[in-house]
């Protein structure tokens, strides 16, 4: 798992240019599908049919099998040119949540393979407000003429995957992170009894859009996002309980939805019976894909499994590798059995 993620999160996908990313994981589901396709907006939608009889779930026969459509996005925060100036300095707008913070002395790649560093006006004037209109990228160039960049070119944080001890560190492990889980859980499952859609979306960072798309399409009767949440436990940070090392998290509430009851039951009693350790989320900031597949069509039974993840948004985020293997064994004691509600 950890070579797959390190693959994973050292490829680029910001927004909208995710096919680097689809195209690493079309080779590690292909052999383990039963359909696969792509659809308009870029998402890569995985079908494992239910297995030949299969039993139905008691006294839901009409309702079997169900149709459960999990999601996790390919995409990454990242940055896009807005102006060239005369002596080649980038200035750029960000492509989903990328924080002043965290920008200001990044490395960043751009698609075409460019790489520049990002610098900031007046370093007098630096406060705890780092605006990124204030910023530029530097690639080098010294005129407008020779740089390598050009307006609507977009890129990514530059940065290589560390471990250090169970602890992972890289880019965008928002939302990685949740794809190697589904595609490990894909390689795990044995014959299931329901009709599983894992989806590999696109543009979430810039407002849960693929997955809007995607979900129409498979009309799914369940929805569970495995995507990444914020911890409570870096010193002086918000109050929520979501720790590194501490089990996947059952999420309640975010700013985007308010996860179905009978999900969050489904999940808590598929940890309990399995003796797997999980976490209860209230999110105090951001949604996931979970909010646009709930919200699909006439309405999706939806929920979401989160993985804690330390300084989300910046180029070294942080995991633990114990909660990546646990939501693993999460999502495998929930689908290889009819899911009953
Ligand atoms: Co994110
Ligand atoms: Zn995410």
């Amino acid at each position: 798992m950890k070579q797959l993620l390190k693959k994973l999160t050292e490829t680029f996908g910001p927004s909208g240019y995710e096919d680097a990313v689809r195209n690493l994981i079309l080779k590690e589901v292909k052999p383990l599908a039963d359909e696969v396709r792509v659809d308009a907006l870029g998402n890569l939608i995985v079908r494992k049919k239910p297995s030949a009889g299969a039993k139905p779930a008691l006294g839901k026969v009409e309702a079997n099998p169900r149709k459960i459509m999990l999601a996790a996005h390919m995409d990454e925060i990242g940055v896009i040119v807005s102006h060239v100036d005369k002596k080649g300095f980038a200035r750029f707008t960000s492509v989903g949540g990328t924080f002043g913070r965290y920008t200001l002395g990044a490395r960043v790649r751009f698609l075409n393979g460019v790489t520049g560093v990002v610098g900031y006006d007046r370093l007098e004037q630096i406060d705890n407000w780092l605006p990124i209109n204030k910023m530029f990228i530097d690639v080098g160039a010294t005129s407008k003429e020779n740089c390598p960049v050009k307006i609507g070119d977009i890129a990514a944080f530059e940065r290589t995957f560390i471990e250090m001890g169970d602890r992972l560190v890289a880019k965008s492990l928002d939302d990685r992170a949740g794809v190697v889980v589904l595609i490990e859980t894909l390689r795990a499952l044995k014959p299931t009894p329901n009709d599983l859609y894992f989806v590999f979306t696109t543009q979430e960072e810039v407002g849960t859009r693929g997955a809007g798309a995607a979900a129409f399409g498979i009309n799914p009767d369940i929805g569970i996002a495995v995507d990444v949440t914020p911890t409570g436990d870096t010193p002086s940070s918000l109050k929520m309980v979501m720790e590194l090392g501490m089990g996947p998290c059952v999420k309640f509430r975010d700013v985007g939805m308010i996860s179905d009851p009978r999900v969050v039951d489904w999940m808590i009693k598929a940890a309990e019976k399995a003796k797997i350790p999980y976490q209860r989320e209230v999110l105090l900031l951001g949604s996931t894909d979970a909010r646009e597949i709930q919200i699909s069509r006439a309405g999706v039974m939806t929920g979401a499994l989160s993985i804690p993840v330390r300084y989300v948004h910046s180029a070294s985020e942080m995991v633990d590798i114990n909660d990546l293997k646990n939501s693993v064994k999460l999502l495998m004691a929930m689908l290889s059995k009819p899911a009953v509600f």
